[in-house]
């Protein structure tokens, strides 16, 4: 079954150069299942023809009050969730006015299903008094507001304002719609990618973790109802937009942000390769190049794990964590579970060319508390994050009956 089968959606798109991505995010809807209602401002329709959005969606776009009696009402009767996307500044501000001067602006005032907004604008526009006021009116009014993502703009500026990409805006549609909601209102902290070790104030040492695995739980618990804190280290792969996002750099940050999160967290899910060695000094200034080479002395740096076993066992929080490991699977995997405080643990193997760092799937062994351990087919990270997310609600439904 497809994650938007038998649900509809209606999609408002307002008048900013961001138009075209809304055609995408139409496109991704209807592969995901949803039939897609698409109304265009006038403004939009500058922008992007309706026939571009009639050929994906298959159905009619609407503009006009006038173009089908009580179209507005049917629109905004039939849908389970209304998207604003672009969400121009004017468009905001009549939402926010509760005007009534258009179909859009009717139909949404006439909707009861949840409205997610999805603002794109100049960032002077976006930062102005009176577009703030517009936005918090409009949470109000019990709007979620999704991005605007910070980045370049249209006019050659860059800053907040940039619509968020439909692969952003997807999860924030699934997030209202989602029908298995287990994690709803759910604490979880989730870190992800790797960290770094500073030799000088130019040089580090790190790994090759992408960051990926740790995104796509992040995203599926914050999908799945969960208020999720997302501990991420540097890279350059797009974070989820909708957990709160931590960014740190060094292990001993992670650790801070972890700490800290953890204080009324639920559930860990610790995908991150944290560096295990840091250098034993960090040199205060560029350390020079010599015939001679360079040897470097390592030392251990914190498990983050470790650190927080004893707080995680006191607060009971469900812990997830990954190994990765080149031979004994099993038995390492099990010796890890254990010595570092974990409920699951998912194994893969570093030597497998499917899974691990650089790869967007992943193959692993779950082992859990009982021993018992499952093996996973190879499956796209995102699938996975899906499939352990599953099983953590599972496990934590069973402790709790
Ligand atoms: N981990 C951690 N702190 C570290 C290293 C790893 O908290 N300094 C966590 C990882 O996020 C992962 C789990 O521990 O969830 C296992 O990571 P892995 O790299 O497989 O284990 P290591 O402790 O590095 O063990 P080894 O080097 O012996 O394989």
């Amino acid at each position: 079954m497809r994650p938007f089968d038998g649900r509809r959606v209606l999609l408002v798109v307002s008048g900013g150069i961001a138009a075209y991505k809304s055609a995408v995010l139409a496109r991704r809807l209807i592969e995901g299942g949803a039939a897609v209602d698409v109304i265009l401002t006038e403004s939009a329709e500058r922008f992007v023809g309706r026939v571009t959005f009639e050929g994906i969606t298959g159905r009619r776009a609407h503009m006009s009050l006038w173009d089908r009696p009580m179209a507005h009402l049917d629109l905004g009767r039939e849908a389970d969730v209304v998207v604003i996307a672009p969400a121009s500044a004017d468009l905001i501000s009549r939402l926010a006015a509760g005007a009534a001067d258009d179909l859009a602006t009717t139909t949404v005032l006439a909707a009861r299903a949840p409205v997610i907004v999805c603002p794109a604008m100049n960032t002077r526009m976006w930062e102005h008094p009176a577009t703030h006021a517009n936005v918090a009116r409009l949470v109000e009014f019990g709007c979620t507001i999704a991005g605007p993502a910070d980045g370049p703009l249209a006019e050659g500026e860059s800053g907040p304002g940039r619509l968020l990409e439909p692969e952003q805006i997807v999860p924030a549609i699934a997030r209202k719609l989602e029908s298995a909601k287990g994690l709803r209102g759910r604490k979880v902290v989730a870190t992800a990618g790797p960290t770094r070790a500073a030799l000088d104030p130019v040089r580090f040492i790190s790994n090759r973790s992408s960051g990926r695995m740790g995104f796509a739980l992040a995203e599926a618990a914050w999908r799945r109802g969960g208020d999720v804190t997302l501990i991420s280290g540097p890279g350059a792969a797009p974070r989820p937009s909708g957990p709160r996002l931590v960014e740190v750099e060094t292990a001993r940050e992670m650790l801070a942000a972890l700490e800290t999160a953890l204080t009324d967290a639920e559930i860990l899910l610790m995908a991150a390769a944290v560096g295990d060695f840091e250098p034993a000094a960090e040199a205060a200034s560029k350390i020079r190049k010599t015939d001679g080479g360079l040897d470097l002395t390592l030392r251990a740096g914190p498990d983050l794990l470790m650190e927080t076993r004893e707080l995680r066992a006191e607060k009971r929080i469900f812990t997830l964590g990954f190994a990765l490991e080149t031979d004994d699977l099993i038995a390492r995997g099990r010796e890890k579970l254990e010595r570092k405080g974990m409920q699951l643990v998912a194994v893969n193997s570093a030597l497998d060319p499917d899974a691990g760092f650089e790869s967007a799937t992943n193959r692993i062994t779950l082992i859990d508390r009982a021993g018992a351990s499952e093996e996973l087919p190879l499956a796209k990270k995102t699938e996975l994050a899906d499939q352990l997310l599953d099983r953590i609600e599972a496990s934590i439904a069973a402790a709790e009956a």
